[in-house]
């Protein structure tokens, strides 16, 4: 159900207009195996696959003979090979055979930057070369730890990329819309800038007295806590979250998005609960977290849906304070993504 609707948002795609220069989702990391696989990425067709030696590539669908969508091909020695003419091209873009004669000089398909870490395939999007690696929590490489328990959700939304990832820095819809069962307003603090690489927005977001995620269940799991955290370590296209109670780390997550077209996105998540992740209780502590961010996305997406076009944003108040640096944030890698 979940493929067919980004099947048909995909159908939809058009170019995106206001996207940060950064490192997207192509796929995760599971899903790409031995055949090549479409990916409508930024507005257009793309082909992912895997080489010989296990790498990941990112490239445009059109084969530059005579346009067939290359991910209807197969990989062969280590290349992709079109299935109209069966010309193949390495991981580089560069076609290096061609049935009975000498590849064109020119031959060659559009390459994206590509690298393959927290379980994802990820793409870099902007002129010019990657400007930093996307996030790699130990927790979510291919080799867990094993005192981690791991979960994942992909939900398509109309949101934007910038919609999406702000809503991490919005304490106020955190209690209003996900009934945060938190007392008092939020702290809001922010690293020192001149500390800070300059790829990153990061922010914590401090509650005192924090209830756990479903009140007196949560007692039972020990969750519930007199100080509750969320610290964000963010980019301008994808973010690690962590939460804590009392100090005490509950969970960590990367949080990344397909940018399929305009308004049409994909929200990943990649979590790892990481605290007694090994015994019964770490299991079920993984499933009370799954459960909440399960819900926390179920709430989050059918508002995300019914957002104005445009990226717009009426009023600000004190509780938007996050939200507005990282629009600003936000908006210089968009013209990153033009400069390079
Ligand atoms: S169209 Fe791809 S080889 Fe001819
Ligand atoms: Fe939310």
């Amino acid at each position: 159900m979940r493929q067919k609707t980004s099947e048909r948002l995909a159908a939809a795609a058009r170019p995106v207009s206001n996207l940060a220069s950064g490192w997207y989702v192509a796929l995760p990391s599971a899903e790409l195996r031995g055949r090549p696989r479409k990916a409508t990425l930024f507005g257009r067709g793309h082909v992912v696959w895997r080489g010989a030696d296990g790498r990941a590539h990112v490239q445009g669908a059109a084969c530059p003979h005579a346009g067939a969508a290359l991910y209807g091909g197969k990989v062969v020695d280590g290349t992709l090979e079109c299935p109209f003419h069966r010309w193949r091209f390495d991981g580089s873009g560069t076609c290096v055979s061609v049935p009975g004669r000498v590849p064109p000089r020119r031959a060659a398909v559009a390459t994206l930057p590509t690298r393959e870490s927290s379980g994802f395939v990820w793409v870099w999007y902007g002129k010019g070369a990657p400007r930093y690696e996307p996030p790699d929590l130990p927790g979510l490489r291919a080799r867990r730890l094993p005192s981690t328990r791991n979960f994942r959700l992909a939900d398509p939304t109309r949101a934007t990329t910038r919609r999406i990832l702000e809503n991490t820095y919005d304490p106020d819809h955190l209690v209003a819309l996900h009934g945060l069962t938190v007392t008092g307003d939020a702290r809001i603090t922010f690293p020192p800038a001149d500390g800070l690489p300059e790829e990153r927005c990061d922010a914590t977001l401090t509650w005192p007295s924090y209830r756990g995620p479903l009140g007196a269940v949560s007692n039972v799991f020990g969750l519930n806590a007199d100080e509750f955290t969320l610290r964000l370590r963010g980019w301008a296209s994808c973010q690690e979250i962590e939460y804590y109670a009392d100090g005490r780390r509950l969970y960590r997550m990367v949080l990344a998005v397909t940018p399929i077209g305009e308004h049409h996105s994909v929200q990943h998540i990649s979590a790892a609960v990481d605290a007694d992740g090994a015994g019964v209780m770490g299991r079920l502590r993984s499933l009370v977290h799954r459960a909440e961010v399960q819900v926390a996305a179920r709430q989050d997406l059918p508002v995300f849906d019914t957002l104005l076009p445009g990226d717009r944003h009426g009023i600000y108040v004190p509780g938007d304070e996050a939200v507005r640096r990282f629009r600003r944030f936000y908006q210089q890698w968009v013209e990153l993504a033009q400069r390079g």
